[in-house]
This record gives structure tokens, C-alpha cells and sequence, in this order.
């Protein structure tokens, strides 16, 4: 059997691109598999919006000419964003790789898995390669009994925003909004295959237009949260700049979709947003959060922020840090500002790397307080998530999502672990919470977000009622 192994980097573009590529793999004749010892082809979609997500990237083709050594059937595919970007690059520095593929190829991806498909041997892998494999970390990848819960639908590609930071645009072109009956089939696809959540995916997708009836994001909601197949919707991400009171309001009015808003605002000094070509102010961005929490009381607003941008300055920074203790996001992605070659922010002055490390260590202090306040919360409640998988850190442990967002992890035996492919929602008793989310017990499984829960007594019940 001819495995295709995926590993991904980067942000829920990618996700969706990677489900992509699996199902045209997948029509190919492939098997996606989740380990590269299984694979016959192996695609790393690559990401280039900061700097140590492209050294990750060039890290793991380096990581891979070992197994192509190995076993020279091996394919191994680059695509995604750096693909686009050091397309004449790559093969100079891994001249190992077989094929590079742009972010608007992937359909010439799986024509090239489908001409390849004939040449993979169907028996084993050799000894040397087995040993090869067990050599070094591994990435996200997409393949689990747990990975078709969730499904990422694509909106539109591209963003024409041109924040003068990102090599977005740059690599993925303008914005391309996809016709709303293509979103809707593939919204019914992706349940029909028992997607439990669908995630709405784009750059920008609250500037979506539908260009045959003029529909933007609130109307294309509404369409979704109508289809009776979709039982949880959400989306990513949104720009403060296309935030109507339209929108606020359809959120708030419908309870299949979560309640999470991710709203990146980047800075909290208007000079810095100006430089940055964000298209709002701060008090644009008070006025839109405002709206959403009059429409969407208990939503989780979360968010994306930039310290070190070239000539922010200590009061520009000052002014980030009082927003996010205005603001209490309930969960944020800091980052330092990491130069992109070809985007104007590049060329301007520099900030020392040093004086950009305090300020990160700095935000993510105050961000980090918001956010444990949040978690803190829910201990001492039963909260209803949807499955992830195994912990990554113990794999005797469960992963689960709530609603809002948030990590929650349980003691579960490897059987435990099998019922939640079918009875994925899960109820977790929280007794503690932490900065990466909470912990606690699973005391309920359901087969549906609605349905009532099949309880599940804690192994110290169990173990009291066998004594008895
Ligand atoms: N479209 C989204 C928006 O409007 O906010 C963001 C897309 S970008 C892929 C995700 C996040 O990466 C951004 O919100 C920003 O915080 C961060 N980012 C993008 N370029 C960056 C850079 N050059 N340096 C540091 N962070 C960057
Ligand atoms: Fe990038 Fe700004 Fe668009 S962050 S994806 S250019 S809205």
C-alpha cells in the first residue's frame, strides 16, 4: 500500500490545505498514515510568516535526506507558503527534495501523487530505513482515528491587507473569495465524513464576499449554522477592520457556534498600528470588542500581538500592556516581530533583539494573568468538550477542546480512549487549571454536543464498589 505522510506548519490555511492534499491523495490510491516510516511520499507543507517557522521548515527536509538515503524510492514532496517563497531556493539547499509545490498548486501536487502512485513497491520497508525512522522529532501530522472530528473548510485564500509585517500576500496572493455553494458542499462533505466541528478558514474571513450575490461572512454563517449535518461551527481569523454590528449580532444569535472570537489586534499604540497598515485604531478596536460582548456575553475573545516592531518605542509598548489589561483576552499568540524578506517593515529600522525579548517576557506576564483568571474559572465545573487525542505529553491522558477553546486533559486507558472515536464529546469534572489550560476527570461521554451524557465513574468509585 502506498503511504502519503503529511506534516504541516503554520496556521489553519495549512491545516485545510493539508486535508486537502490527503483527499486527493487519498483518490490517488494513498493511504495517509501518521508515522514517516509508513510512507511511500512525504509532504511538509511549510509556513514562512516568522523566521523559526521557516528554519523548522528547511530543519525537517535536512531531517529527511537521512531516509531518502535510506530508501531512494522515497518521495519527498515541500509545499505551502516557503515553498512559494524559496521556490528557486530549495533545491539548491536540499537538492534532496523531488518536487516543490506553490500555495495555488495543489492540484498539480496530486496529479504528480497520482503519476507517482505506480512506482511504490507494495511490499516492506528496508531495515536500513526502519532504523533511520526511529532517528529524530516529528511535526503535526494529520493522521489519527481522532483527526476526522474536525474538519477546516476554506472560505477564501489569500488576504490584499498588506500589513506592512506579513509575507502573507506576498506568498498567497490577493484575496480570492471561494463562490458560497462551493463553502456549503464542502461544509456537508466534511459532516457527512463525521466531522463533529467545522472550522471556517481564511486570513481575513469576516471581509468575505460572495461575488454572485454580494453575501458577506454574517449571511454565509447563517447559511452554515442552517445546514442540520453541522453541528459545531467556528472560524478564523478575523480582522477588527470588517467588524459590524451585522456580525456581533449573528454571532450571538445562534448557539451552534462556539463561543470564541479570535480578533488579533497586534498593538495598543495608535502610531504603532498606523506603521503597521492595520486600518483601525485603538479605539476602533474598543469600540468593536464593545459590540461583540454586548451580543455575545461569556464569548472568549482571544487574540494575536506583535512586541518589537521597528520604532515601537517603551510608551508605544506601555500602551500594549494596558490595553491587554483592559481587554483580559482569554488566550493570545505574542510574538516577537520577526523581519520577512520583501515586506516594507523589513527594510526599516530595527529594534535590538534584546530590548524585543523584555518586552515579550513582559506581555506575556500580564497576557499569562488573563488568561490563568480565565481557566481558574472553570475549576470546580463539568465541562463539555470534544476530543483531541492522546496528550502529547502522556499518552495515558485524553486531550480535549471546550467550546471556548481551552485545553482540557483526563486520565483515560487505552480502551477508555477507543470509545471516544464514537462518543467523542466528553464531560470533564475540572479540579485544576494552568496557564495551558485545565485538568481533571472525565465523568460523562456523549455521541452528540447536545445529547445527554453516559456517565463514567471515576476508577476510585469503581475500585470502591468492587471492594463492596
Ligand atoms: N490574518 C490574520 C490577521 O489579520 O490578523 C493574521 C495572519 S498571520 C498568518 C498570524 C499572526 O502572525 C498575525 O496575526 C501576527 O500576529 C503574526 N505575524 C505575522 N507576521 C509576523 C511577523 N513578521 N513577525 C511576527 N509576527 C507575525
Ligand atoms: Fe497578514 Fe495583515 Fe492579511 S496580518 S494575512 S496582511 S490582514
Amino acid at each position: 500500500m502506498a503511504g502519503l505522510y503529511i506534516e504541516t506548519f503554520g496556521c489553519q490555511m495549512n491545516e485545510a490545505d493539508s486535508q486537502e492534499i490527503a483527499d486527493r491523495a487519498t483518490a490517488a490510491g494513498y493511504v495517509v498514515v501518521a508515522e514517516p516510516r509508513e510512507a511511500s511520499v512525504v509532504v511538509l507543507n511549510t509556513c514562512t510568516v516568522r523566521d523559526n517557522a521557516e528554519r523548522r521548515a528547511y530543519g525537517r527536509m535536512q531531517h529527511f535526506r537521512a531516509l531518502k538515503r535510506a530508501d531512494p524510492s522515497l518521495k519527498l514532496v515541500v509545499c505551502g507558503c516557503l515553498a512559494e517563497q524559496d521556490r528557486e531556493r530549495i533545491p539548491g539547499v536540499a537538492p534532496h527534495v523531488d518536487a516543490v509545490f506553490g500555495t495555488s498548486e495543489l492540484a498539480r501536487l496530486g496529479d504528480a501523487l497520482a503519476a507517482w502512485r505506480p512506482e511504490f513497491r507494495t511490499d516492506g520497508k528496508t531495515e536500513e530505513r526502519l532504523l533511520v525512522d526511529s532517528l529524530g522529532g516529528k511535526a503535526d501530522c494529520i493522521a489519527d482515528a481522532f483527526s476526522p472530528l474536525r474538519a477546516f473548510v476554506t472560505v477564501q485564500r489569500g488576504c490584499s491587507y498588506y500589513c506592512t509585517f506579513c509575507i502573507v500576500p506576498h506568498v498567497r496572493g490577493r484575496f480570492d473569495h471561494r463562490p458560497m455553494p462551493e463553502i456549503l458542499s464542502d461544509v456537508e462533505v466534511a459532516a457527512s465524513r463525521g466531522a463533529r466541528e467545522v472550522m471556517l478558514v481564511g486570513q481575513t474571513v469576516n471581509a468575505y464576499r460572495d461575488s454572485a450575490t454580494g453575501a458577506d461572512f454574517a449571511d454565509l454563517l447563517e447559511r452554515v449554522v442552517q445546514l442540520d449535518c453541522v453541528e459545531r461551527l467556528t472560524f478564523v481569523t478575523s480582522h477588527p477592520k470588517d467588524c459590524t454590528e451585522k456580525l456581533a449580532r449573528t454571532l450571538g444569535a445562534h448557539a451552534k457556534l462556539n463561543p470564541r472570537f479570535h480578533l488579533p489586534v497586534q498593538s495598543g499604540s495608535d502610531a504603532v498600528l498606523r506603521r503597521m497598515n492595520r486600518k483601525y485604531t485603538v479605539a476602533d478596536y474598543r469600540a468593536r470588542v464593545a459590540a461583540f460582548r454586548k451580543h455575545c456575553p461569556g464569548w472568549a475573545l482571544t487574540t494575536d500581538l506583535i512586541v518589537g516592531f521597528p520604532s515601537e518605542t517603551e510608551e508605544d509598548f506601555a500602551q500594549t500592556l494596558l490595553l491587554c489589561e483592559e481587554m483580559q483576552f482569554a488566550q493570545a499568540f505574542m510574538f516577537v516581530y520577526s523581519p520577512r524578506r520583501g515586506t516594507p517593515a523589513a527594510r526599516w529600522e530595527q529594534i535590538p533583539a534584546e530590548v524585543a525579548n523584555e518586552r515579550l517576557h513582559r506581555l506575556i506576564e500580564v497576557v499569562e494573568r488573563g488568561i490563568r483568571a480565565y481557566h481558574a474559572k472553570k475549576t470546580g465545573t463539568v465541562v463539555r468538550a470534544l476530543v483531541q487525542g492522546p496528550s502529547r505529553k502522556d499518552r495515558a491522558k485524553i486531550a480535549a477542546k471546550t467550546m471556548d477553546n481551552v485545553t482540557v486533559i483526563a486520565p483515560a486507558s487505552g480502551t477508555e480512549q477507543e470509545r471516544f472515536v464514537a462518543l467523542p464529546w466528553i464531560d470533564v469534572a475540572v479540579e485544576d487549571s494552568r496557564v495551558w489550560g485545565c485538568s481533571g476527570r472525565v465523568v460523562g461521554l456523549a455521541a452528540n454536543f447536545d445529547a445527554e451524557a453516559e456517565k463514567v465513574y471515576p476508577r476510585d468509585v469503581i475500585d470502591l464498589i468492587h471492594v463492596a
